[in-house]
């Protein structure tokens, strides 16, 4: 869930359906999901019918929302058995919603079972009052309740009791990619260079799903930290607390307050408030820079020049030459040269100050699917951990990845009332 200092989804924003329409891709493995027993829900085998008759009913109302989300609805006591009394030693994380546990349910009931046996889940429970994060909340049950893909974190269920507010997922056993990136310590071994390849594309296929026609949903929180791994290291994305509906007609970009996290917001979404799909291509550049570089997108730690990443990496990615600069020193060999370059020029791409210059997400994933293929661009093949090989290029001093820092900060939480000048105050939502 986003990190919330005050409001960060405006009040008036009339929910409806992310989906838009049903239409399956045969590429893309995603379903709609069905009902299933006791209100459960499970994925159904890929609908074939057109757009226009699978386009569910559109909800606005909370109602509405909460009725046609194809999760399952807990009694928080069940939740509390299931995490054990959200026992502290369950915690899997915090964010700015609250703290994410970890519990066991039935399989197929669902129902709180004995830690160790049926399925695992993430509780997320929100620590904060008021509005804001109910908002947030919503947001979250009204498109993972109605959008399922392989790389989207797979909402279970949710609970609202009283003024209790918990979402339930899949527990995704690798955590997420910030952990991966940044934490150091025996547990957190680098990623491989194959590995960091493996979850770019997915986590590119999740948006670029999010944004085809199918969809139409501008994500908006795209960062390390909501990139979830599962145990292969399959990408998916979590919190679409900020999600917003794409622009409908003719219309070019929607209206918002600026909402997200510094570091990874375009420059013109900054400056104008006008959200659009290539706002998210802006935040998958600043996430592939990050695993490429192994640094943080803002790093108060490093020296000056160097806090925000995109500032400091740009006149590196631009020369072929010295783009080995910025590369993580801990990947040691395993890139070679083609590779390494041909992704800081992605990156460079979808990092453009002009928006219309970003590629498309499905561009992409194509350019990403294209350097996996492609046998000369990883030195080792595989996604194995580690591997260094002969006769590729290794990374030349001075890049650094901070390696052996061990506290680093995270990117703060952006909402309008903490930008200096708040100009965007009016923009409607
Ligand atoms: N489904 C899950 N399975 C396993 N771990 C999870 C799951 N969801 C969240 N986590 C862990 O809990 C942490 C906190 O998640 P949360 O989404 O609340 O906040 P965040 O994304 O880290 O920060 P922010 O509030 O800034 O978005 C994550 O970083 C991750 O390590
Ligand atoms: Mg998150």
């Amino acid at each position: 869930m986003g990190n919330c200092f005050g409001s960060r989804i405006g009040s008036d924003s009339p929910y409806k359906s992310s989906g838009g329409s049903a239409s399956p891709s045969s590429s893309s493995g995603w379903v709609w999901r069905r009902k299933g027993k006791g209100g459960a829900s499970v994925s159904s085998s890929r609908v074939s019918s057109s757009p226009s008759t699978t386009v569910p009913p559109t909800p606005r109302s909370e109602g509405e929302i909460l009725q046609s989300a194809n999760v399952k609805s807990f009694a928080f006591n069940e939740l509390k058995t299931a995490t054990r009394n959200f026992r502290p030693d369950s915690v899997l994380g915090e964010g700015g919603f609250g703290s994410v546990f970890k519990g066991w349910v039935d399989e197929t009931t669902f129902a709180p079972a004995r830690p160790g046996t049926g399925m695992v889940i993430a509780v997320k429970k929100l620590n904060q009052e008021g509005f804001q994060g109910h908002r947030e909340w919503l947001a979250e049950v009204n498109y993972l309740g109605q959008l399922s893909h392989p790389n989207l974190v797979r909402l279970v269920g949710y609970c609202l009791e009283d003024e209790q507010r918990l979402l339930v997922y899949e527990f995704m056993p690798r955590g997420s990619l910030e952990n991966h990136l940044f934490r150091r310590g025996s547990h957190f071994q680098p990623l491989s260079w194959n590995l960091r390849m493996k979850v770019a594309l997915g986590a590119a296929r999740g948006l670029a799903f999010l944004h085809s026609d199918k969809a139409k949903v501008i994500y908006r929180d795209f960062k390390t930290s909501n990139v979830l791994l599962d145990s292969s290291y399959n990408a998916k994305l979590s919190d679409f607390g900020l999600a917003k509906d794409g622009p409908t007609g003719d219309k070019s970009h929607v209206s918002t307050r600026v909402m997200g996290t510094h570091g990874y917001a375009a420059p013109e979404y900054l400056a104008t408030g006008h959200l659009t799909a290539k706002s998210d291509v802006y935040s998958f550049g600043v996430v592939l820079l990050e695993m490429l570089s192994g640094r943080r997108a803002l790093d108060k730690n490093r020296p000056s020049g160097e806090h925000n990443l995109v500032e400091w990496a740009r006149p590196y990615l631009t020369s072929k030459r010295r783009v080995f600069h910025i590369l993580d020193a801990r990947l040691g060999g395993q890139y070679s040269l083609a590779g390494a370059q041909k992704t800081a020029a992605l990156a460079m791409r979808c990092l453009s100050g002009d928006a219309r210059a970003r590629p498309g997400m499905a561009e992409v994933v194509t350019a990403l699917e294209q350097l996996q293929d492609a046998k000369e661009t990883a030195a080792g093949g595989g996604a194995g951990q580690g591997r260094a090989s002969g006769g590729f290029v290794r990374m030349r001093g001075g890049g650094g990845s901070g390696a052996g820092r061990q506290q680093q900060q995270r990117p703060e939480p952006m909402a309008v009332r903490r930008l200096p000048a708040a100009p965007l105050r009016s923009h409607p939502e």
